[in-house]
């Protein structure tokens, strides 16, 4: 397993990029601990899969470095970086049988037949596929098949780190909260270096210790769960995270209360501020919730602020 940092890392897709809005991964640095379990979570096209092939070598980044503990691995391609990926749908081979597609990631690095069987056994089993062992791949349901290819993300235990994109999509409601759970467990069995690129808060919620939040090529904010339930960092945390999300209605404070709207609306235990200071209240539907702007300012005190059409947007995306 191994500590990952990214040192002022970006990306763009096009060769003639200047304008770093335009960047697919605008410059970041960022560290993930050495047998983390993280979930990457932002809408669709916000750079989940760009940053996740960034790690294992797809895609060389344009500018900055991708260190494994403080070896630099930035040129070296997917075969040296000891990576196992796992992606949406299922990759396997349909003609070879549940346990050769297990084996295959083993017998290619020349492990030992004994030591095959019993790792191959062990992961069938974590994710209910002893039964299947020796039927072949083709015959199997989607679900199945992708059970498969998470298997074989998770039989090695050298590996730096294992990568999910958005590996349960194909599978159904049920299952996908099994497997979710699961992957839990094996975290905390086997201490990998894990990185689960979700769309969907409830999976990035349930699953990780740390949740990475992306919006527009941008990491917003690395926090648990409850980081960043109760501590947003940024208007779009406060609306992606949380069911409803949060809402924001600019305010001005004033003493005890806020002004909303020329109404005043008092202040939770604690939080009176100096009149007309720049603050942010506790933003959840049920509290009363304002991002606060000083008077006569039209800035958000999260700084960039979150407009609906982004909500829109977003919520699109979800699903
Ligand atoms: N191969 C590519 N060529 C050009 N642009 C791409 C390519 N892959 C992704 N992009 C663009 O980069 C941005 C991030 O995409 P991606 O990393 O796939 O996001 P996500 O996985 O979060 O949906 C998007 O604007 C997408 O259109
Ligand atoms: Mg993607």
């Amino acid at each position: 397993m191994a500590r990952i940092e990214f040192k002022q890392l970006a990306h763009t897709y096009r060769s003639d990029a200047t304008d770093l809005q335009t960047y697919a991964l605008k410059p970041m640095n960022q560290v993930w601990r050495d047998g983390g379990a993280y979930a990457l979570l932002g809408p669709s096209g916000c750079g989940k899969t760009t940053l996740l092939n960034i790690i294992s070598g797809l895609i060389r980044p344009s500018e900055g470095r991708v260190m494994f503990d403080d070896r630099d691995v930035t040129d070296l391609p997917t075969t040296q970086r000891n990576i196992a990926q796992v992606f949406q749908f299922p990759v396997i081979y349909d003609t070879m049988t549940v346990f050769d597609n297990l084996a295959f990631p083993l017998r290619n690095r020349k492990v030992k037949p004994p030591d095959v069987a019993r790792r191959v056994e062990q992961v069938a089993e974590m994710l209910e596929l002893s039964a299947d062992l020796k039927k072949r791949a083709s015959g199997l349901s989607a679900d199945a098949k992708q059970k498969i290819s998470l298997g074989r993300g998770l039989v090695r235990s050298d590996v730096a780190a294992i990568l999910f994109d958005e590996p349960l999509t194909v599978i159904d409601p049920h299952l996908k909260w099994t497997l979710r759970r699961k992957l839990k467990q094996i975290h905390q069995e086997l201490k990998l270096t894990l990185i689960y690129v979700t769309h969907d808060q409830t999976e990035a919620l349930t699953f990780a210790d740390e949740v990475v939040v992306m919006h527009e090529g941008r990491v917003l904010q690395t926090g648990t769960p409850q980081d960043l339930f109760e501590r947003p960092a940024h208007t779009f945390v406060g609306h992606f995270v949380g069911s409803p999300g949060m809402n924001f209605m600019p305010c001005v404070l004033d003493g005890e209360a806020a002004l909303v709207d020329g109404i005043h609306v008092p202040l939770a235990a604690g939080g009176a501020v100096p009149s007309g200071s720049r603050r942010s209240r506790r933003p959840r539907p049920r509290a009363r919730n304002a991002a606060v702007r000083e008077p006569g300012s039209s800035k958000s005190a999260f700084g960039r602020s979150f407009s609906r059409s982004d909500r829109k947007r977003t919520t699109e995306h979800r699903g």
